[in-house]
């Protein structure tokens, strides 16, 4: 590459620069671009560490001498900018679903055995494997070919900008290659990024010699840093990533334009320079995906990052589109799990822990032992039957188990020679740990009854209130919380919203600055939507997914608190059971309290979108559209369902309850007729709402409503 042009050296600051000079920054980014790519991507460098060096260094000073030649694009300017004060958030270009998985190989079998049956025995079930890599989802949003945003997963709707970290990541282009294959104007892919072993033992090791903590694990260096604050540090940690999709291409295709493969989609990754595993591999059937994942089982330990698995992904786009997705995960993707992690410890102390919603739970406070590079020292004992049923006492060894982000299980004991004398059988304790309250019996559990006297609750209750998918407090973690609550400062969820940046100041560990950003924090926490404030007031069974389904029905606090059980079990999701425990909390005069002093002032909740309105006409039904209709466009027809209080969905199944198909219906039909689920025209459809009760004019009324 060097020696295309001569160097350049001309260093007049104030003239312009001359126009071999920007040709030559030019070319000094295409070849560092390209050298990048061998490096990083193909694991195939072309030229010594020195030659690279003096691209660089001949680029920086080309840059230096002609500050105006320097692009976002280029590669000196990875890390740029200025420390954030905070991140902000954007929404998706297309929904970030999660994967359905098991470990278990009956669970994979029946997953294609449900392809197989919904696509018919002549679609040959082709799949694309991809290793598991155990780091964290972002988008990657490129426009004009140049890398304009990188957004957390988020909730899968909403995740947060972290394109400035992003740019750090040397294996990611900051411009697209448009030479092989055409850009599309817009591109968002999907991708993990992740911090290899090699990297996290560097890393660690730095901080050792520095004195801090090190990280537990690849994936925790990997989370923390995509949301630094600041570049230079998210550079001194090098992370990687690997693209594993596109979620859109282009203006209102589903991304795949003319593309029919994910083999062809990883191919035009590949084409555009984004990094794609070199591991990604097919395989022809079930059993050839089997024989594939436990070779793959053998290499985990020799690959050069974690992964926890395999995720299986049908190579066909046309029978993706035909299988479409669930809320939570596309029905034609499938994470293989590895086997949980597991290893030995010892029981040191068996402690009651006291949670948010008062139930005690046993806790083993273990030798602190490394599982798949995580340091375990606590592990969950469920409840008083486990623990008896297990017979694990202190001193006992134990195999203690982690599988992935959930809380380490001590598994059974393990009988060691020479230790027979043992300790004495653990007895759960009659009151509070933490209040003193007499603990009741609920089944197996033990639970504390002091809902709103009790620390060790109300320390609990104000963590999970601050958590991620509640009002996302920053600086609200287990310390903070506790030394609240200790101090007397916060009693109940509302005083948090009392206290001022003197008051944080007095806790132990608040300097002025510290105490005026969790000021900042809280308040800006303060203005919430109603999902997360349901999460945060921890209505029974209200995470993320339930909390969206009562905004959407009820709109409001207001009209939710004042829904009686009936109105809340005849939502679509919500049993009989959730109905009651949701009312239950509302009806009760303390959390009624809390709710009302959150309201008044505290808090700003933002009203939300009610979907649901009208009637629950159709409540218990699910509807699919196909075709094309006449009175109604698709979107108009699908929302009159949800107005109505049934599910229109995407595909057929034996759960579908109509089929509603217009002209030119073709697979979706088929296989209507094949699984015998009743099929109307639209005239049909009238009619089958009228049977429901809603009248043609209603119809029209809310049709109308609905554009
Ligand atoms: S595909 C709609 N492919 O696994 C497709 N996910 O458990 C959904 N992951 O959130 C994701 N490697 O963070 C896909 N090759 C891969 C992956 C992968 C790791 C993660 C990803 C996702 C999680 C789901």
């Amino acid at each position: 590459m060097r020696g295309l042009l001569p160097p350049y050296t001309d260093v007049m600051p104030d003239a312009p620069p001359p126009a071999d000079a920007a040709a030559r920054a030019a070319e000094l980014r295409r070849a560092i671009a390209h050298h990048d790519r061998l490096y990083y991507q193909d694991d195939a460098p072309d030229i010594s560490d020195e030659a690279y060096d003096a691209l660089w260094h001949e680029l920086k000073e080309l840059e230096a001498a002609h500050p105006e030649l320097v692009t976002p694009e280029s590669p000196t300017q990875r890390v740029s900018g200025t420390p954030l004060d905070g991140l902000e958030s954007a929404e998706h270009v297309a929904p970030m679903l999660s994967l359905d998985s098991s470990a278990k190989e009956e669970a994979f079998r029946q997953f294609d055995a449900r392809l197989r049956k919904a696509l018919g025995d002549d679609v040959p079930l082709r799949y694309s494997l991809e290793p598991k890599l155990d780091g964290l989802s972002i988008e990657l949003v490129y426009e004009g070919g140049r890398l304009t945003r990188a957004v957390t997963r988020g909730d899968g709707r909403t995740g947060e900008v972290i394109t400035a970290n992003a740019r750090t990541i040397r294996s990611l282009p900051l411009e697209l290659d448009g030479s092989v294959r055409p850009l599309p104007p817009l591109l968002s892919v999907r991708g993990e990024v992740f911090l290899a072993l090699q990297a996290f033992d560097d890393v660690n090791e730095r901080l050792i010699q520095e004195g801090k903590p090190p990280f537990a694990s690849p994936r925790n260096v990997a989370a923390g840093t995509v949301r630094q604050l600041d570049p230079a540090l998210a550079a001194s940690r090098p992370l990687s990533v690997y693209a594993y999709d596109v979620l859109e291409a282009g203006a209102g295709d589903d991304g795949h334009g003319a593309l029919a493969t994910h083999t062809e989609v990883l191919a035009a990754m590949r084409d555009w320079g984004l990094p794609v595993n070199p591991e990604n591999a097919l395989a022809d059937d079930a059993d050839g995906v089997w024989r594939a994942f436990e070779a793959f089982a053998e290499r985990r330990d020799h690959l050069p990052y974690e992964v926890d698995g395999l995720v299986v992904k049908l190579d066909d786009l046309a029978a993706r589109r035909r299988l479409g997705t669930t809320a939570h995960h596309p029905r034609w993707a499938y994470a293989i799990k590895f086997a949980p992690r597991k290893e030995v410890s010892q029981v040191l102390r068996i402690i009651a822990s006291v949670g948010r919603t008062g139930v005690v739970t046993p806790v083993a406070l273990l030798r602190p032992v490394n599982i798949g590079g995580v340091t375990v020292a606590r592990a969950n004992l469920h409840n008083r039957e486990d623990v008896e049923r297990k017979d694990i006492r202190e001193g006992d060894t134990v195999r203690v188990e982690r599988a992935g982000d959930v809380i380490p299980q001590v598994i059974e004991r393990i009988e060691v020679a020479g230790a027979e004398e043992r300790g004495a059988p653990f007895r759960m304790p009659e009151r509070c740990p933490s209040c003193g309250t007499e603990l009741v019996a609920r089944g197996p559990y033990s639970l504390c009854p002091n809902a709103f006297g009790c620390p060790a609750q109300a320390v609990a209750r104000l963590v999970h209130f601050g958590s991620r998918a509640a009002l996302d407090v920053e600086g609200l973690g287990e310390v903070t919380a506790r030394l609240l609550v200790e101090e007397g400062l916060v009693k109940e969820l509302p005083d948090l919203f009392d206290l001022r940046a003197a008051d944080f100041e007095r806790l132990e560990g608040f300097a002025e600055l510290s105490a005026a950003n969790l000021e900042a924090n809280v308040a800006k926490a303060a203005a919430t939507t109603l999902p997360r404030f349901l999460v945060a007031l921890g209505v029974p069974d209200t995470g993320p997914a339930v909390a969206r389904t009562l905004a959407g029905r009820f709109g409001s606090v207001e009209a939710l608190r004042a829904a009686d059980a009936d109105t809340l079990a005849a939502v679509h999701g919500i049993g009989p059971i959730m109905a009651e425990a949701i009312a239950g909390f509302f009806a009760d005069p303390k959390n009624a309290r809390v709710v009302d002093a959150l309201l008044d002032g505290r808090v700003q909740v933002a009203p939300f979108e009610v979907v649901a309105p009208a009637s629950d006409a159709l409540a218990g039904t699910t509807l699919v559209f196909t075709g094309a209709l006449e009175r109604f466009t698709r979107g108009a027809a699908e929302a009159l369902v949800a107005k109505l209080g049934g599910k229109a969905a995407s595909s057929v199944s034996t759960k579908t309850t109509l089929v509603v198909a217009g002209a030119d219906a073709g697979s979706k039909l088929e296989k209507a007729v094949a699984l015998g689920v009743p099929v109307a025209d639209e005239e049909g459809f009238l009619a089958f709402l009228e049977e429901r009760g809603v009248a043609p004019g209603e119809v029209a009324a809310l049709v109308g409503g609905a554009e």
